[in-house]
């Protein structure tokens, strides 16, 4: 186990969801961290409480373009690599998701590689596995990605390993399986499952499930995702290895909405079935046992827990429940005209 306190750390895609939870977790830790991002997701309110802090820095770029990155690689230590074009995106924008998630990625890798920093952390995704076609899943299950975004992750998983194996890069290689918590995305195609039914059922609007609702996910807390992310770069063991983070239990996404629809206590909120997602993954279960045992880490926040805090997020959003309507869109994918 390596500490690296005082140390500095690039977040590629730290004003995200799960990146502005790990800055969050890395300055509690001491590490000195600087956030690239060109916010084409994320939101620089994520980051607000840090932005006073010496610890802290921010910089804008783009992550498939080298120019930014060799300013943003300057005199670092450790990279968290989360820097992405989402799933649902991939679906109308296949050749834009592929050069961020993919090429991005490697241009990434490269310029760490010449700036011999101490660990590259690749975050990968378990939408490489494709449907499960058993559960739970280990890291040898089989990759069968369904969508563009899927593959793109595995095609930087892939580069990551080949850095690893080539050129000696110390790359860790996280897959986390489904996140959840509060700052996750409500809006447009980035929108996830949970925080759209939530801010849905706040507004008295239906719970919009697409397919029959039999899908399963495994859900992680987003501060345990954090935490985890964490642990695998202070682990020595981790070089070179592909694990997954995940919590170990599956939930369709039916009982997923009827569970939300009673938390949320908005008695008139009813679950509709809408038609499917193409691409959509049917089954996912993660089996974590190699990076409790590597690690120690185990997720610690129960999933209820972790829906009320994330209820509560929503009702207490400064941009008040009916403003968070307006960029919910049913929705979050459209038919693919090409
Ligand atoms: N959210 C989940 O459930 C989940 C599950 C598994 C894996 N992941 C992985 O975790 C990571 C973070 O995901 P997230 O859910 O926080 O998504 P997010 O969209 O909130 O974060 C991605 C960030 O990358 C930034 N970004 C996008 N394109 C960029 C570019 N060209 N240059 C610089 N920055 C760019 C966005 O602005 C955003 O802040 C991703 O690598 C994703 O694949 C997420």
């Amino acid at each position: 186990m390596t500490h690296y306190n005082g140390k500095t750390v690039l977040v590629t895609g730290g004003a995200g969801f799960i990146g502005s939870h790990l800055v969050d977790a890395l300055i509690k830790k001491k590490y000195n961290v600087r956030v690239f991002d060109n916010l084409v997701n994320g939101k620089i309110e994520n980051l607000n409480r840090h932005k006073d802090n010496t610890q802290f820095q921010f910089i804008s770029g783009n992550v498939t373009d080298p120019f930014d990155v060799a300013n943003a690689m300057e005199g670092i230590d450790i990279v968290f690599h989360l820097a992405c074009l989402g799933v649902r995106h991939s679906i109308t924008h296949p050749f834009e998701n592929h050069r961020v998630n993919a090429e991005g990625s490697l241009l990434m890798l490269d310029a760490a590689y010449r700036s011999k920093v101490k660990r590259f952390l690749y975050c990968s995704s378990s939408e490489v596995y494709g449907t499960a076609e058993y559960v739970p899943m280990p890291e040898s299950h089989p990759t069968c990605p369904c969508t563009v975004y899927g593959a793109g992750k595995l095609a930087g998983e892939a580069y990551a390993r080949a850095y690893h194996k080539t050129y000696g890069l110390p790359v860790v290689i996280i897959r986390p399986f489904n996140t959840f918590g509060p700052r996750s995305h409500y809006e447009g195609d980035a929108g996830e499952m949970i925080p759209k039914s939530i801010v849905r059922a706040l507004n008295h609007q239906p719970i919009i499930i697409f397919g029959n609702g039999s899908q399963t996910r495994d859900f992680t807390y987003v501060e345990d995702t954090a935490r985890g992310l964490v642990a695998a770069v202070e682990c020595d063991k981790m070089i070179g290895q592909t694990l997954n983070i995940g919590s170990n239990f599956e939930i369709s996404i039916k009982d997923l909405a009827n569970k939300l629809s009673v938390m949320v206590g908005i008695t008139d909120s009813k679950v509709v079935l809408t038609p499917q997602r193409p691409g959509d993954v049917l089954r996912l279960f993660a089996d974590t046992s190699r990076f409790f045992k590597l690690t120690g880490w185990r997720p610690q926040v129960k999933f209820e827990d972790g829906l009320v805090k994330t209820i509560e997020f929503f009702r207490n959003h400064p941009l008040g429940i009916g403003e968070l309507m307006s960029s919910e869109t049913g929705r979050n994918w459209r038919k693919i005209i090409r």
